[in-house]
């Protein structure tokens, strides 16, 4: 979709493949294509958002919010109705089982609504008057300009909207490019997105990133980088900037949440949220657990219990009743967690349950590996996949040193009862990250609360109220009080 039209594409195409199986002998399914764009195409679609926010009067930027609101409502109501088909798409792009796969659509459609309540009760344009300055402001909160926007593939609709949606409503207008794995469910909204704007305010193009994204950056005219994902795809694109100590950044990156589990939890409760954490959509999950440390005293039962039940989760296809654990999306992942598991072995740690490990064609089953140490791959890797490494702990001052020393801040997770231990801990805790979950596992939702990480983990805050203001800026006009 670029500058209102979506282009008839005769050039080169990428065809698009399932890991899942559609036969009983494995072979990659052929799921569809994509046009693969070039230099060319990428920067017409950049000159066009570039033309739609400086076009001026009464258009994108400076439309009247009800008018924004209301290509924004029309954008929503078009969306809905092709429910069915993202569904289906989440679950044979990126093999999210069906409930999941249904709750991407169903909080992405409410994230938009709660987006466009929150806009309209956002303080956008106030007077203000500085008590004996002279100086009148008139305050107003205004979009930044022009945004690229990319999004992960574990989230290829939610995530990348939560982007999307509020830098759009501000304001600001913006080129966006799907991921990889979970670009075809896009094309269902390519028409929603063409009939609900006017013509430039969102394009979206299709193509390897090195020959599309980058010469957009370079090309010093765009001002966000909004994106979810790696950090090193993220310092790639911020370095291809001619300036790009002024470009504004929107980041959600990598973590490596701990759970730290002591003497006195609940241990059933620990052991469900711990395998929620660890293993809900294969540990592809920015916000999973992708450590536990257990205290030493309780950390044999703990193994028994947890590893026990990792074994009973069941692995099918997507939209298979009861499957927690489905096929992998991208081909590599099986063989980059087995290199974890050796590594981790071959320095001493042990796979705990029965099944970890196996492999079936395009998965890897979740290994629980113990003794875990600051030395193995697994400890330091962010694995983004099923494995599981156990850290036990004498004293609380290790996780804490851990914590502190680890390039990330995302959240973490804490089982205990005793209050009076856990007050002090909890006010340590909240300065190495931005969540503490209580008793509960890591995760984003609900939407209206803060997301955001320390260090290396983010840049900026999303959530439907913070994500408006990360992608705006204040501005006044000052008068003299004569
Ligand atoms: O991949 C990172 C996502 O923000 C995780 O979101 O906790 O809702 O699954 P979630």
């Amino acid at each position: 979709l670029v500058d209102g039209a979506l282009i008839p594409w005769r050039g080169e195409t990428s065809n698009v493949f399932s890991t899942i199986s559609s036969t009983e002998d494995y072979k990659p399914t052929l799921l569809g294509s994509i046009p693969t764009l070039g230099k060319k195409e990428a920067l017409i679609a950049l000159d066009s958002a570039v033309s739609a926010y400086n076009k001026g009067q009464g258009l994108w930027p400076t439309m009247k919010v009800v008018d924004r609101i209301a290509c924004m409502e029309k954008f929503v109501e078009q969306m809905k109705t092709k429910r069915a088909e993202v569904v289906k798409l989440l679950m044979w792009e990126i093999g999210k089982n069906l409930p999941d796969s249904e709750k991407e659509f169903d909080r992405t459609v409410e994230y938009i609504y709660d987006t466009i309540e929150d806009y309209k009760q956002m303080d956008r344009d106030s007077a203000k008057f500085e008590k004996n300055s002279g100086v009148n402001a008139h305050i107003r909160r205004g979009p930044l300009g022009v945004v690229l926007c990319l999004g992960p593939y574990n989230y290829p609709l939610n995530e990348t909207f939560a982007l999307l949606i509020p830098a759009l409503i501000m304001g600001n207008t913006a080129i966006f490019k799907p991921a990889k794995h979970g670009v075809l469910l896009i094309s269902p909204l390519l028409e929603a997105f063409r009939d609900s704007f006017p013509k430039g305010v969102v394009n979206i193009i299709y193509g390897r990133g090195r020959t599309v994204a980058a010469p957009i950056m370079q090309s010093g005219k765009v001002d966000v980088l909004a994106l979810i994902g790696n950090s090193k795809s993220a310092n790639a694109l911020q370095n291809q900037h001619p300036k790009s100590n002024r470009l504004r950044l929107v980041l959600g990156l990598e973590a490596k949440n701990p759970a730290i589990v002591l003497p006195d939890a609940d241990l059933d409760l620990a052991i469900d949220e711990c395998i929620a954490g660890t293993t809900s959509f294969n540990g592809q999950r920015c916000t999973a657990l992708k450590v536990l440390y257990v205290h030493e005293a309780i950390v044999e039962e703990f193994n028994k219990r947890f590893s026990a039940k990792v074994d009973t989760l069941k692995f099918g296809n997507p939209w298979e009743d009861g499957a927690k654990l489905t096929p992998l999306p991208e081909p590599d992942k099986p063989a980059y967690i087995q290199d974890l598991i050796d590594d981790a072995t071959e320095k001493g740690a042990k796979v705990i349950n029965a099944k970890g490990g196996e492999t079936t064609d395009n998965y890897i089953f979740p290994a629980v590996l113990y003794p875990v140490t600051k030395d193995m791959r697994v400890f330091q890797e962010e694995q983004f996949g099923p494995v599981i490494p156990v850290v036990p702990f004498s004293d609380i001052e290790e996780p804490l040193d851990d914590m502190a020393e680890s390039n990330y801040g995302q959240q973490v997770s804490l089982f205990g009862k005793d209050t009076k231990t856990l007050a002090p801990l909890i006010d340590t805790l909240v300065n190495l990250v931005c969540r503490v979950n209580l008793n509960s596992s890591c995760q984003r939702g609900p939407d209206v609360y803060p997301f955001t990480g320390r260090k290396d983990s983010a840049v900026a805050t999303l959530s439907v109220h913070d994500a408006l203001r990360s992608f705006s800026i204040r501005t006044f006009v000052a008068s003299k009080d004569n």
